[in-house]
C-alpha cells in the first residue's frame, strides 16, 4: 500500500483559523434568524436557547458532568488535517440534522433530552463474539484521537469539525466477522418517550445507515466519541456517531446503539423515506446532482448563501477511498 506524506486536503496546522478566532463570530447567530428558532420552541427552553444563540457558555441544561471527561482532549492524529478552517463550535452545535428532535435545525435544547448514561452499545448478527458494550467500558479499552474531517451534507451544506473518537474497524475486529458478513447496520437509539421526531409511525424508526465491510474497515471509517476537545453533545450524535467523510452526512448515524453485521445489504432509513433520492451508496460527487439540486457547491457553515466552494469528488478524500469503488463504474455509488 501507498504511503502518501501530503495528503491533497492537508494543512499545517499554522493555515487553520483557530477556533478561538471563530469564537468572535458568535455575533453572526444575534440575528433574526435567532429569534426565529426561537419562536419554535416552547417556553421552558426559551432561556437556554438565547443564552446559546448569543454564544454565552452554557453549560448543557441537565449539569451533568460527562463521566469520560477526564478522556478528553485526546491527541491529534495529524495525518487528517483540512484544507480549510476549522468549523466555528458554537455553529456545529446550534445547527443540527437529529431528525428524532424534530425536522428543523434548531434542536439542540430538545436533544438534551437524550439521556446519554447509561448506554450499551451491542455487536450482533453474522459475528464469533456477539456482546453488549457499556459505553464506558468501550471509551477506556480504546486508544482516543482527534481528527479533523470535513462533514457535506446531502443539503449542500458543510463543515469542518475536530472530531474525537477511533477507527470502526476496531467494533469489526472485537466482533470477529463470521466468513459471510457483508454490510455493517448500524442503529441509533429508539425512544419516542424523549424524542418527539420517533412518534412520527409514518417514518421507520428507528434510524438505520450501513456500510460494507470494505468501508467499514477502512482507516477513514471514525466512530466520534467527542468533538472540539470535549465528549461529544447530545445534538452531535452522543455518546456515539459515525464519522465516514467521504459520504454525504446522513450516513454518519448518531447516538447508536447496535452494530449488526449481515450477509444482506440493509434498507437504511433514508433509502426507505425517499429512495429515488437516497441510495445506499451516497458517495459525495458534484457531477451527481440530487434530483432537486446541484451538489457542484456547497455553503460552508457561517459563510452566506453567496460564499459556497466547489465540492470534491468523494468530498476531498478520493485518494484514499475511490478505490473501493473501482470495480462499481457505472453503479449507483453517488446517491
Ligand atoms: N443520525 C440520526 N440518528 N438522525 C438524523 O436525523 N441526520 C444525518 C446525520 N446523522 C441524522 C443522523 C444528517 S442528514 C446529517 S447532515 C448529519 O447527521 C448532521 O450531523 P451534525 O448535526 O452533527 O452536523
Amino acid at each position: 500500500m501507498l504511503i502518501k506524506t501530503t495528503p491533497r486536503w492537508a494543512i499545517p496546522e499554522r493555515d487553520a483559523t483557530p477556533e478561538a478566532i471563530f469564537r468572535q463570530r458568535r455575533a453572526l447567530l444575534k440575528s433574526a434568524g435567532a429569534a426565529a428558532a426561537v419562536a419554535m420552541v416552547p417556553g421552558a427552553a426559551h432561556a437556554n436557547i438565547f443564552d446559546r444563540l448569543l454564544g454565552k457558555d452554557t453549560p448543557t441544561p441537565d449539569n451533568e458532568v460527562d463521566p469520560s471527561a477526564d478522556l478528553y482532549p485526546a491527541p491529534r492524529n495529524e495525518a487528517y488535517q483540512v484544507l480549510r478552517p476549522m468549523t466555528d463550535e458554537n455553529l456545529a452545535t446550534t445547527y443540527n440534522n437529529f431528525y428524532e428532535f424534530g425536522s428543523h435545525k434548531r434542536i439542540f435544547d430538545a436533544a438534551q433530552a437524550l439521556d446519554i448514561r447509561p448506554w450499551t452499545v451491542e455487536i450482533a448478527g453474522l459475528v464469533g463474539k456477539p456482546q453488549v458494550i457499556d459505553i464506558d467500558d468501550l471509551l477506556r479499552s480504546v486508544q482516543l484521537e482527534e481528527r479533523v474531517y470535513r462533514l457535506r451534507c446531502v443539503e449542500a451544506w458543510s463543515m469542518v469539525v475536530p472530531w474525537t473518537g477511533f477507527p470502526l474497524s476496531e467494533i469489526v475486529r472485537r466482533a470477529e466477522p463470521q466468513s459471510g458478513a457483508r454490510f455493517l447496520k448500524m442503529e441509533t437509539f429508539y425512544n419516542p418517550e424523549v424524542a418527539p421526531g420517533q412518534r412520527a409511525s409514518w417514518q421507520p424508526w428507528p434510524y438505520v445507515e450501513a456500510l460494507t465491510l470494505e468501508e467499514a474497515t477502512n482507516p477513514l471509517a471514525f466512530l466520534a466519541t467527542g468533538a472540539y476537545g470535549k465528549p461529544l453533545e447530545e445534538q452531535m450524535g452522543a455518546p456515539l456517531r459515525l464519522a465516514v467523510p467521504w459520504k454525504y452526512g446522513f450516513k454518519s448515524g448518531k447516538s447508536l446503539v447496535r452494530f449488526t453485521f449481515t450477509d444482506t445489504m440493509p434498507t437504511t432509513f433514508w433509502m426507505e423515506v425517499g429512495p429515488e433520492e437516497y441510495g445506499f451508496w451516497a458517495n459525495v460527487n458534484p457531477e451527481v446532482p440530487h434530483r432537486r439540486w446541484s451538489q457542484a457547491t456547497e455553503r460552508p457553515l457561517g459563510n452566506d448563501d453567496s460564499d459556497r466552494i466547489p465540492t470534491l469528488l468523494y468530498n476531498g478524500y478520493a485518494d484514499e477511498v475511490a478505490g473501493l469503488y473501482a470495480a462499481m463504474d457505472g453503479q449507483r455509488i453517488f446517491y
